[in-house]
């Protein structure tokens, strides 16, 4: 599926670009509303609460906030809004891409659960979409007038969703619905909630009518929650590359323990931009890093044997179109090949010198395995032909050619 991958590449790109533009728009406001400083008075006269002034790129900016609005109309007014759609939309396109495309490569391990693609992509989706609906009715119920409560309450339900994501799909997977779960919840925050009171705000001052401060108050609870949870999404999309991570039997534990520490750095660089200076925090954050990645590197020989031994039994019961055993000689020999240029890095225990985690969760431990994930061996093998890595096994043509003869007899 080269065309997959390209299409992957370019979405992935956009993504990232919409993210940093969102993320660093949201990042320089909340900088802005911290640094402001008190203006003369001539220019509180003219409603101005907070102005700044910066110099960046070869030129000086002045910046003001008004205490309410500005008493005529801007004729150019800019909002700040597609950014975040754009990171949404891209975002939940690449899951389709990535994890519903290939589901029973990158979405489902039978030895967490064994399930039809079909039933793994309802599955995804649904704990999106009721995550993002609890959530919603949360904040409109009253709840929502007790922030630390609340807080709690988010908490629980990030905590929920991991555990079951994790018991339902492959490691990466999981992380992955469980970030797009929170970019879901904030970009709605950004478009039900954030987006109609500043609709609100411009119709106001369009028609010379005062402003109701709740509007902006219902929106500042989201905004802190979005503001939090800014960390944590960035680290659940950089997770795929640290499989010591996903792969993990704890993984959802891994997962909600970095996410906690995450959102309490966010915390100290909060108080920081309002003039409290904790460095308790940072050094607490960075012992509690310290100590999850330490936990995480406990040698789990034993697990490996039996995560091996659970993929065979749950997938005999259910994967009944992929045979468990090779048939044809030719099944043996591409069996064979793997054994001798796989293995070393893509097994349960890798005895490879370097990768002692299997690269980005790929396993080839059995027959079952590596039926399930032909595709993408076959891709690259005899495609893109950078695996073996850096070939390292010293794989040949000839042998690459058995690969592609096995595929275009399957
Ligand atoms: C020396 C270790 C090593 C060996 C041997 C090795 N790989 Fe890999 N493999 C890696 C690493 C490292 C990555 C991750 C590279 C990256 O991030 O793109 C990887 C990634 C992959 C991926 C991509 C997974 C994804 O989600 O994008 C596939 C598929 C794969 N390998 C298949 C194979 C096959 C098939 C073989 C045997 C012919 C093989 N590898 C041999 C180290 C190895």
């Amino acid at each position: 599926m080269p065309w997959l991958d390209w299409l992957s590449l370019f979405v992935r790109w956009f993504h990232v670009i919409a993210g940093v533009a969102w993320i660093g728009a949201s990042f320089y406001f909340i900088w802005l509303d911290n640094n402001l400083d008190t203006p003369p008075e001539w220019k509180k006269k003219q409603g101005i609460k907070g102005d700044l002034w910066a110099v960046h790129g070869g030129g000086f900016y002045e910046v003001a906030k008004y205490a309410y609005g500005p008493q005529t109309m801007p004729e150019k007014l800019h909002w700040f809004k597609w950014e975040a759609y754009s990171t949404w939309l891209s975002g939940i396109a690449l899951l389709v891409i990535v994890y519903y495309f290939a589901a029973a490569a990158y979405l489902i391990d039978p030895g967490v659960m064994a399930m039809s693609e079909a039933q793994a992509i309802i599955r995804g989706i649904t704990l999106i979409a009721v995550g993002a609906v609890l959530y919603e009715i949360a904040c409109r119920t009253k709840l929502a007038n007790y922030p630390r409560v609340f807080a709690i309450a988010l908490v629980i339900l990030l905590v929920v969703v991991s555990y079951l994501a994790t018991h339902w799909f492959s490691g990466r997977g999981a992380y992955i619905h469980v970030g797009a779960l929170i970019g879901t919840i904030m970009v709605a925050n950004v478009w039900l909630n954030i987006m109609p009171a500043q609709r609100k705000m411009v119709h106001a001052v369009a028609h010379q009518q005062p402003i109701d401060p709740a509007w902006g108050a219902g929106a500042k609870l989201r905004s802190v929650h979005n503001n939090y949870l800014t960390l944590p999404i960035l680290f659940i999309m950089i997770s795929n590359h640290y499989p010591m991570t996903y792969q993990h039997p704890q993984n959802w534990l891994v997962l909600v323990a970095l996410m906690a520490v995450a959102a309490w750095i966010r915390h100290f660089f909060n108080l920081r931009h309002l003039g409290q200076v904790k460095p308790s925090i940072l050094i607490s954050g960075a012992i509690a890093m310290l100590a999850i990645a330490f936990w995480v590197s406990q040698p789990r020989a034993v697990d490996a044997g039996k995560a091996a031994n659970q993929n065979t039994e749950a997938s005999s019961v259910t994967i009944s179109s992929t045979s468990l055993q090779p048939d044809t000689e030719l099944d043996k020999q591409v069996m064979a090949l793997v054994e001798t240029h796989c293995q070393g890095c893509h097994s349960s225990a890798p005895a490879d010198d370097i990768f002692r985690v299997a690269p980005l969760g790929v396993k080839f431990d059995n027959w079952e395995q590596i039926t399930r994930q032909a595709p993408q061996l076959v891709n690259r093998t005899t495609v893109t032909r950078d695996m073996p890595f850096l070939n390292k096994t010293n794989m040949t043509d000839e042998e690459r050619a058995v690969i592609a003869q096995w595929a275009a007899q399957r």
